[in-house]
């Protein structure tokens, strides 16, 4: 089985990229070079040339603040581009998994959210992402959305690795203590990629809008509680974390107060591979700081 993988410099196309594949499935990566989002007239052409068996699309335009003001830009790629490759996908018969994100929520809620409640994005983003989903729902039936949250990676532009630099240079430092999540690492969400395209090559397909993310949950607050326990040893010390709230900083995107995910769709579905958030978490950032 031949997959094309987008958004290969990015956190979830890094680690697919980086992940060894089950025998008989092939990964070929696509970046931004040969399979730009933002010019959707060129993707059918370049989607074709690969011929792939089914498309993997991690790539999206994700900097949450800056599309408040890249409205035309985030719609671009995260609701155009989709919407042609979820339109060539059709036309060569071939199945799209598609990553969108927890921010379709407006956070209102107090128990993890289903795959089917009701959405409302509180920014461009949320919405630019939400519009994504909608086209591929329209234009392909063989299509699955997985929703995550929350994503880090050793390399990457993420609240671990941004917590890291600043921790290192700082003694005390403020995060806010309200907005509630599940931290999930791209190697995790990657690897449940894997084993959805597993069960797929063995006629167990799964399809439709998911969730998947590590299992438990905490707050920003709580990540830099987990990340800073784990240098401690390593630095010698530890800042100290003071907690706030949103109010206290405020961004260009408002975020959703409670984005926890609800997993048991995709669970009764397919068997995937799942950490604990603060388990997964501590070994990434060991690795971070191995490196360092
Ligand atoms: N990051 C999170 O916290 C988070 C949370 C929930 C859901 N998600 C979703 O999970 C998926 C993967 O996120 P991630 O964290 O891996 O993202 P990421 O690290 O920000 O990587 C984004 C990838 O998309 C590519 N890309 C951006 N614009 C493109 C364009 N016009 N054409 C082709 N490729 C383009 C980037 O390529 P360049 O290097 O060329 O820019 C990069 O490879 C996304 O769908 C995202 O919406 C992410």
């Amino acid at each position: 089985m031949r997959v094309l993988v987008t958004g290969i410099s990015g956190q979830v196309g890094g680690a697919l990229m980086k992940t060894a594949a089950p025998t008989g499935i092939t990964l070929i990566g696509a970046g931004r070079d040969k399979l730009d989002l933002s010019r959707p007239e060129g993707i059918a052409e370049a989607v074709s040339a690969i011929a792939p068996d089914l498309v993997v699309n991690p790539a999206a335009y994700t900097a949450v603040d800056q599309a408040e003001t890249e409205r035309d830009l985030a719609m671009m790629v995260n609701r155009d581009g989709p919407a042609a490759l979820a339109a060539v996908c059709a036309a060569l018969g071939v199945g799209l998994i598609h990553l969108s994100t927890d921010y379709v929520f407006d956070g209102s809620g107090s128990r993890p959210y289903q795959p089917n409640d009701p959405i409302a994005p509180l920014g461009v983003y949320g919405a630019s992402k939400e519009a994504g989903e909608a086209v591929i729902r329209d234009r392909l039936e063989d299509h699955l959305i997985l929703r995550t949250a929350w994503v880090y990676a050793v390399e990457g532009k993420n609240f671990v690795n941004t917590m890291l630099r600043v921790g290192a240079q700082r003694d005390e430092l403020k995060v806010v203590a309200d907005q509630h999540g599940t931290p999930t690492a791209a190697e995790d969400i990657a690897a449940a990629i894997l084993a959805i395209i597993s069960a797929r090559s063995t006629g167990s397909k799964v399809a439709g809008t998911h969730h998947y993310t590590a299992s438990g949950a905490t707050t920003w607050h709580g990540l830099a509680e987990a990340v800073f326990a784990r240098a401690e040893p390593v630095w010698g010390r530890r800042p100290l974390v003071q907690a706030i709230p949103s109010s206290e900083y405020p961004t260009p995107a408002a975020r959703p107060a409670y984005s926890v995910l609800d997993n048991s769709s995709l669970d009764k579905a397919v068997a995937v591979p799942r950490r604990n958030w603060r388990a997964a978490a501590d070994a990434t950032v060991g690795l971070i700081l191995a490196r360092a």
